[in-house]
């Protein structure tokens, strides 16, 4: 059966200076997660919010939290983040050294702790390296701008790896969701969606063009 698309505003492009207002038209809207994205200045050069905003936004918007993390010890923010609301913890292979040995570890300490969990892979690592943890995830990331920074133009040729898992997915009968990040607008995400992505990030598009029509259009 094919997963229901879900959209995931980053609120990293959120307008700050009206926060309630903009998370009274999160509530309104059809989305269903929000994208919370934790960035530690060290493995990306931006920093953005600790566990006490996500538990802030979660008391203010109960929507599921998907939490991305850019950090360089994901092993130790995982279950500082879940106590404060994650509902899923997506990590960098890139911090774990792509060591699939200690990446499937921290996708079982997430999993014992009740949430589910996500990889993520930056543009230029390639992701069949782990074709063995597809049946042990709920979710592969994939990013298709240099993480760090909102805005930035869709990198098209990243929807290669996007054809791959949709295809592992169907060969092995797996689930697991893949999400898309950067770039997306009422433009790109239509061919993010013909290549077998599930679950869109939008951070710019959402918050720039009218929070429910920018999510109506990325459903349609
Ligand atoms: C970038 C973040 C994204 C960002 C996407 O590192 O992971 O979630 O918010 O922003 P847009 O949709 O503007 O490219
Ligand atoms: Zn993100």
């Amino acid at each position: 059966m094919k997963n229901k698309r879900i959209i995931a505003p980053s609120i990293l492009s959120l307008d700050y200076s009206r926060v309630s207002a903009q998370l009274d038209e999160l509530l309104d809207s059809k989305a269903d997660w929000l994208h919370f994205d934790v960035m530690d200045g060290h493995f990306v050069p931006n920093l953005t919010f600790g566990p006490d905003i996500l538990r802030g936004f979660k008391k203010a918007c109960p929507l599921f939290m998907d939490v991305h993390l850019m950090v360089d010890d994901p092993a130790f923010f995982a279950p500082v983040f879940i106590e404060n609301g994650a509902d899923m913890i997506t990590f960098h292979t890139e911090a774990l050294e792509n060591d699939p040995a200690k990446i499937k570890a921290l996708v079982d300490k997430i999993h014992e702790q009740g949430v589910l969990a996500g990889i993520t892979v930056k543009p230029k690592t390639d992701i069949c390296q782990f074709e063995s943890l597809l049946d042990c995830v709920d979710m592969v990331l994939i990013m298709s701008v240099e993480p760090g920074f909102g805005g930035q133009s869709f990198m098209e040729d990243q929807l290669d790896k996007v054809r791959w898992l949709d295809r592992k997915r169907k060969e092995k009968d797996l689930s697991f969701r893949i999400e898309i990040d950067g770039g997306i607008s009422g433009e790109t995400f239509r061919k993010a969606v013909d290549a077998g992505c599930d679950t869109l990030v939008a951070g710019s598009y959402v918050f720039k063009n009218g929070i429910c029509e920018a999510i109506e259009r990325l459903l349609s």
